[in-house]
């Protein structure tokens, strides 16, 4: 089947959802989520969102601090651009319905939270579930638009592209340059429909899935960047991976982050024997940057052997902790850990992509047509290291800038280049009778690249993950083509195809800077290396 529209919106965190609900009054609308709209990053999200509201803030803070932490690689145009918009987006959401808390005293003033790596306290939250006020109230407003159709349990597969270079008769060795809209599987019967659209917009979010430990949802598998990857566009900075120094040290529990806002109400990480070992760091000890924390516990785990290391907060006022942090609070008692008197013991893991598919300042990648925003996207705010709470802010204001952008560029359009496009070509038309290829490979990717491209990497280390991530490409190929595409498939396909990027990325920084972490370069080289890793797929004729 070919659905017709004006927008495509793949993703329904909060860039895909801001973004659709700013366009939907100038055209159609499709959204496609892979899950429930709701089964997102953003629902997840704890600490808040990083913006200027306090006395003694600035916007000069704030973008001080962003240049700090992302390590002289941040884009200092688009960190302004940033910075100075949060105000209006997050002022948008709270008209838009979304209940930030309020300080304990006159309940009038929005309460600020502090993170690693500010200098002021600055992270606008809902208590400890800002994520997912945020998340219900764009879906309600997207539920209550005629324009737009809300496709769940659809999970594109691949972006359809055309080359307007080919058509006028240039004989160019160049890529595709025109997005038409994405192939997309309905999951429930199986069927591949096309999505044809006048403008396509990836909100996919990240790829915490590459890693075997990780604070991520299931969902987060680098679709947007492999498509983009396999259409032409350039991708930027895959080597930043951000790991979270704090996630839930426990066996049954999956993916359960612990804010950093614990650390900015005063928890302290110390070590099996009690030590608080921050100091040895940095100087910020406990709101040192995420790239010192997550490092420093690596290095502790390494040296003790300890599987984990815990956070306190014991010393705090215990209704404080309980009504500050009801999520972790009640989540850590439901594993028997009373965080108002116990230490919580935690452990790094993968949390967000730095890098992704290359834009400019209004969200365009570098195919006509195509826009990427959120997590997925690369838009020179982050470096090579995010500030807390940014990222959130970044997808707020890149969804509403490319919002608008695409709708100027949509009234721009006449005619229409993408008519009478090829269906899907099932390829092969058996069912798999092998699923175990898929898991044994899932599971392989996710366990070399935290072994061989985690915290701490070696040229070793990643020659080894190049030789296994080739090999598993290799399987993957051949499989892939043989059988009827499954959303496992496509999962193991991307996660295999950022993992490539991402070792390739890693392997080319020959430094250490940001959360790129090589011990045969321990040193930053600024004369060499205070540049962006830019890759695009080569050109097949
Ligand atoms: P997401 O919210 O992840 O949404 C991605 C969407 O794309 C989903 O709907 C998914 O199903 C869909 N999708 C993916 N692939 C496909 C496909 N092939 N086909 C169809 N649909 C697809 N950041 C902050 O700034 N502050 C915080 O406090 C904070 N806390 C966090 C806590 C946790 C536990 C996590 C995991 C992240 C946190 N982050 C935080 C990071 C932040 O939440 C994410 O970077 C942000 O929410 C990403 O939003 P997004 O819209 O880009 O993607
Ligand atoms: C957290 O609450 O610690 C997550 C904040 C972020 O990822 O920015």
């Amino acid at each position: 089947m070919q659905y017709d529209v004006d927008f495509l919106v793949i993703g329904t965190g909060i860039a895909g959802l801001t973004f659709a609900l700013k366009v939907a009054e100038f055209g159609r609308v499709a959204i496609v989520t892979k899950k429930e709209a709701a089964e997102t990053s953003t629902n997840y999200a704890q600490g808040g969102i990083a913006s200027v509201f306090g006395r003694y803030d600035s916007f000069e803070l704030h973008v001080r601090d962003t240049l700090e932490s992302g390590s002289g690689l941040c884009k200092p145009d688009v960190v302004d651009m940033v910075v100075k918009d949060g105000p209006v987006r997050i002022q948008e959401l709270m008209d838009w319905g979304v209940a930030f808390s309020r300080d304990h005293a006159g309940k009038l003033e929005l309460d600020l939270g502090l993170e690693g790596g500010h200098s002021q306290k600055r992270i606008v939250h809902a208590g400890d579930f800002t994520g997912q006020a945020v998340e219900r109230v764009l879906l309600e407003r997207v539920g209550s638009h005629s324009n737009m159709g809300l496709f769940e349990d659809y999970i594109a597969v691949d972006l359809i592209t055309y080359s307007t270079r080919m058509k006028r008769g240039v004989v160019t060795a160049a890529h595709e340059d025109l997005c038409c809209g994405a192939y997309v599987l309905a999951t429930k019967t199986g069927e591949v429909h096309t999505f044809h659209a006048r403008i396509t917009v990836l909100a996919t979010g990240g790829a915490g899935k590459v890693y075997l430990y990780t604070s991520n949802p299931d969902i987060a598998t680098g679709d947007g960047m492999a498509m983009a990857y396999r259409a032409g566009a350039l991708v930027a900075n895959l080597e930043f991976v951000q790991f979270h120094p704090t996630c839930l040290y426990h066996p049954e529990a999956k993916n359960f982050l612990i804010s950093e806002a614990v650390r900015g109400e005063g928890g302290v990480l110390i070590d099996y024997r009690g030590r608080a070992f921050m100091e040895d760091y940095d100087p910020k000890k406990d709101l040192a940057c995420r790239d010192v924390v997550a490092r420093a516990i690596d290095h502790e785990l390494k040296k003790s052997g300890q599987d984990c290391v815990f956070l306190d907060i014991t010393h705090q006022e215990h209704d404080f902790v309980r009504e500050r942090f009801p999520n972790i609070y009640q989540k850590c008692l439901s594993f028997g850990i009373d965080m108002t008197s116990d230490p919580v013991p935690v452990v790094p893991a993968a949390h967000y992509m730095c890098g992704g598919v290359l834009v400019d300042m209004d969200g365009k990648t570098d195919i006509e047509r195509l826009y990427a925003v959120g997590e997925t996207a690369c838009t020179g705010l982050h470096g090579a290291n995010r500030l807390a709470s940014n990222s959130l802010l970044e997808a707020l204001v890149y969804a509403h800038r490319a919002a608008q952008q695409a709708v100027k560029d949509l009234g721009a359009m006449n005619g229409d280049v993408c008519r009478d496009l090829p269906p899907w070509d099932p390829m092969g038309t058996s069912d798999s009778d092998e699923a175990i290829v898929v898991s044994h490979n899932w599971e392989e990717i996710r366990r070399f690249m935290w072994n061989y491209v985690g915290v701490v990497r070696s040229n070793k280390r990643l020659l080894r993950a190049r030789h296994r991530i080739e090999t598993i490409q290799k399987e993957i190929r051949e499989y892939y083509w043989d059988f009827k595409i499954t959303s496992d498939l496509i999962e193991l396909r991307n996660i295999a195809m950022v993992a490539e990027l991402i070792v390739q990325s890693a392997s080319l920084r020959k430094e250490s800077r940001g959360l790129h972490y090589n011990i045969r370069y321990p040193q930053r080289d600024d004369k060499f290396w205070l540049k962006d890793t830019i890759l695009r797929r080569p050109f097949v004729g």
